[in-house]
């Protein structure tokens, strides 16, 4: 069988989600507390994708302390730095010496369950030269629109169009399926993208360009608000990912050494991770994700709200619709509603 591999897009101006970007890209947030690209390997992994490449121009050294050579995951991990972006496509370009065989390129930020194996069986029928996934959006004029005909040959691509000016909600939902040879066409150390760059190029030399429509769930972390979403979702059951097999009961789960008080309350669904401590009295209505060594004091109450580590909670404090990054004190009595509370500020979480 044919080895598969990957080249995942993970720097660029993209990787920040201010404020909880400020000491790691957005590829290593936590979700269900695990770093998001833990979830990334895992979903490529299913599909027999062991070799993966890392395109990566901010805090690249944060990325590999957490990841290191992939082994941990069963899959090789090679890492290739931009000193400078490169785009989404020069970024490719720059891997070029691993990039021998028909070969997967994907968004960092984006969390789907699309079908890997059928989207590259589909590229196959077609002997496209170049296959990009699609995905269906009520509100196109933010993203890049793919224009296909009957038989999902790309006839344009459109980015950004007014919404009046759309002739279509098929977007771009960057996975794409490349073969060797297009990368010719990429100018080496030079900043180019795929979107205006070399697809457009390819449509223009006739190469067969094909559209692979998925309709189910596709999440561009692009803020935090779908950060937050994201995680509700898993915990909702919206979508699921090989690493979200989460057993528990009545949708509680946590891990072994955390410490629940017996007159705690607690509405699923719940995910408390190890080391935290809730205390006598405490209320927490899920979605609610916790993360590692958190106190929640006696008396207080979370709703709908994402925890990372060592999140203190005072006692009597309240807080509804908040994500709270690493090492925060919340005091006690405290109201925090619709919140991204780090340890220097606090800003609004959805816009209303
Ligand atoms: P906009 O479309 O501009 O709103 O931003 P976006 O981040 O959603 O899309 P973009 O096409 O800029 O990025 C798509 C993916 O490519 C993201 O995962 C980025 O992190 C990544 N990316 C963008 N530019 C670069 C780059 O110069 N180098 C690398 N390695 N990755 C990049």
């Amino acid at each position: 069988m044919q080895k598969l591999t990957a080249v995942i897009l993970v720097g660029g101006p993209g990787t920040r989600l201010q404020p909880l970007t400020d000491d790691r890209p957005k590829s290593v947030l936590p979700v269900l507390n695990k770093p998001f690209m833990e979830h990334f390997i895992a979903y490529l992994r299913q599909y027999g994708i062991e070799d993966i490449i890392l395109t990566l121009s901010y805090l690249p050294d944060v990325i590999r302390e957490y990841l290191g050579d992939g082994s941990r995951y069963g899959v090789h991990l090679t890492y290739c730095l931009e000193e400078e972006p490169l785009g989404t496509a020069g970024a490719v370009k720059n891997a070029e010496a691993y990039l021998g065989n028909t070969f997967f390129v994907l968004n960092g930020d984006v969390f789907t369950d699309m079908d890997l194996g059928d989207m590259l069986a589909f590229h196959r029928e077609n002997k496209a030269k170049a296959t990009i996934s699609l995905t269906w959006v009520d509100d196109p004029s933010a993203f890049g629109v793919v224009e296909t005909d009957s038989e999902k040959r790309v006839k344009q691509f459109i980015e950004k169009p007014p919404l009046a000016e759309a002739t279509t909600n098929w977007i771009n939902a960057g996975t794409y399926i490349l073969e060797p040879e297009v990368l010719e066409y990429i100018p080496a150390n030079t900043h180019y993208m795929f979107e205006r760059g070399l697809f457009p190029h390819l449509l223009g030399t006739g190469a067969p360009v094909y559209g692979y429509p998925y309709r189910g769930y596709w999440l561009d972390m692009g803020t935090p608000e779908k950060y937050f979403s994201l995680n509700v979702d898993l915990l909702l059951s919206k979508v699921t990912g090989p690493l979200v097999s989460i057993s528990g009961q009545n949708g509680i789960y946590y891990s072994q050494d955390a410490v629940i008080h017996p007159a705690a309350v607690m509405a699923a669904p719940v995910m408390i991770d190890g080391g935290s401590r809730i205390g006598q009295g405490v209320r927490i209505k899920g979605p609610v994700v916790i993360g590692r060594d958190c106190r929640l004091e006696d008396g207080a109450s979370i709703e709908n709200a994402v925890l990372w580590d060592n999140v203190t909670i005072g006692a009597g404090a309240r807080l509804n619709q908040c994500i709270v990054s690493n090492n925060v004190t919340i005091g006690s009595n405290r109201e925090v509603v619709n919140c991204v509370v780090t340890p220097s500020q606090t800003v609004p979480l959805l816009r209303q």
